[in-house]
């Protein structure tokens, strides 16, 4: 389809596309492989999901290792599995050539409360005299064949679901209202988003006509034996601390009968551990990482403490 290229001035934007860091866009090429350690049958729900392009809905807490699996599984499907290696398809279907050559396999965009549809698709911005069009983050993984991947879904503006419901059911198309285009998705684009049942409120939830279009992947904290696993491989520090700093999670989230209900994520225990691997005294490390990290209620940080204290005395 055509794309137009310049609009009358009344169209023209005053936002600008937002800029990415660098170094999110280098990860975003996938170069190296993102280390992901599975749970469960995350990977081949995922593939299969995949292979028939259904879009999928990641769900789970805070920390629990949702955006690595995207980026693990988007490097899977697009740079590994050459046939040789254990990357790409299970079966040993090599990655096409096209979709292996493609500069950025994964776009990702946290939704806020201001985000909205325009954020999304794109917009006019003005260059010298005229105005050009730009696409948004998803308008360039629907027309590249790319994931993309909406953080926190539900708490984009409610305009962002039109967009949202034509390209997740049969018509697979992105209607990008200000040039009247109705682009088709390339055949390769899939889209994932994550929802945190957590704490996002009643209102917030997502209406089902929109979570019905998703198949949903359910991620939790994992248990000890594996969280030691992830905190020894990210940190860098030996198995045993890692060990500790595990079991000290599994005991804070069973805080959550005494009224705390967050629990501590992963992400955090693995922020412990790299500043016991950057000389922080583990006990040190847990108050700044754990303790303080985790809530302002001072009953909750003692409650902590506590456990802190038994596990590394
Ligand atoms: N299964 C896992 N394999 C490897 N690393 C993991 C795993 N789970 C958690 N991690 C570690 O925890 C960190 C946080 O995970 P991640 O950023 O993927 O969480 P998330 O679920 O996307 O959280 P949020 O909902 O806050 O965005 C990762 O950077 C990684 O170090
Ligand atoms: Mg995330």
């Amino acid at each position: 389809m055509s794309r137009p290229q310049t609009a009358p001035a009344s169209l023209a934007a005053t936002g600008a596309t937002p800029l990415r860091h660098p170094a999110d866009q280098a990860r975003s090429r996938l170069a190296d492989e993102p280390w992901y350690l599975p749970m469960a049958d995350e990977i081949a729900l995922f593939e299969a999901a995949y292979a028939a392009r259904l879009p999928v809905l990641l769900k789970g807490p805070t920390g629990c290792g949702k955006t690595r699996f995207v980026e693990h599984m988007a490097w899977r499907l697009y740079r590994g599995g050459d046939g040789t290696d254990d990357g790409g398809d299970r079966r040993g279907n090599a990655v096409p050539a096209a979709r292996r050559a493609l500069e950025t396999p994964l776009l990702t965009v946290a939704c806020h409360e201001d985000l909205t549809a325009t954020d999304l698709v794109g917009r006019f911005l003005l260059s010298g005299d005229e105005t050009v069009w730009t696409d948004g983050p998803l308008t360039r993984a629907v027309r590249s064949g790319a994931i993309c991947y909406l953080d926190e879904v539900v708490e984009a503006r409610k305009d962002t679901t039109v967009v949202v419901h034509s390209l997740t059911d049969h018509r697979r198309v992105l209607p990008i209202e200000k040039t009247g285009e109705q682009l088709d998705a390339h055949p390769d684009f899939l889209l994932v988003i994550s929802y945190n049942p957590g704490y996002q409120s009643v209102l917030k939830d997502l209406k089902p006509s929109t979570r019905q279009r998703f198949v949903s992947i359910e991620f939790a904290y994992p248990p000890i034996d594996v969280e030691s696993t992830i905190i020894a491989h990210e940190s860098g520090i030996d198995a045993s601390l890692a060990r500790q700093l595990a079991q000290i999670g599994d005991k804070v989230r069973n805080l959550r009968e005494h009224g705390f209900e967050e629990g501590v994520s992963t992400r955090l225990l693995v922020y412990a551990g790299q500043l016991v691997a950057r000389g922080i005294a583990p006990r040190r490390a847990c108050d700044v990482a754990i303790i303080s990290a985790i809530t302002d209620d001072r009953d909750v940080q003692r409650a902590v403490t506590d456990i802190v204290d038994v596990l590394l005395p």
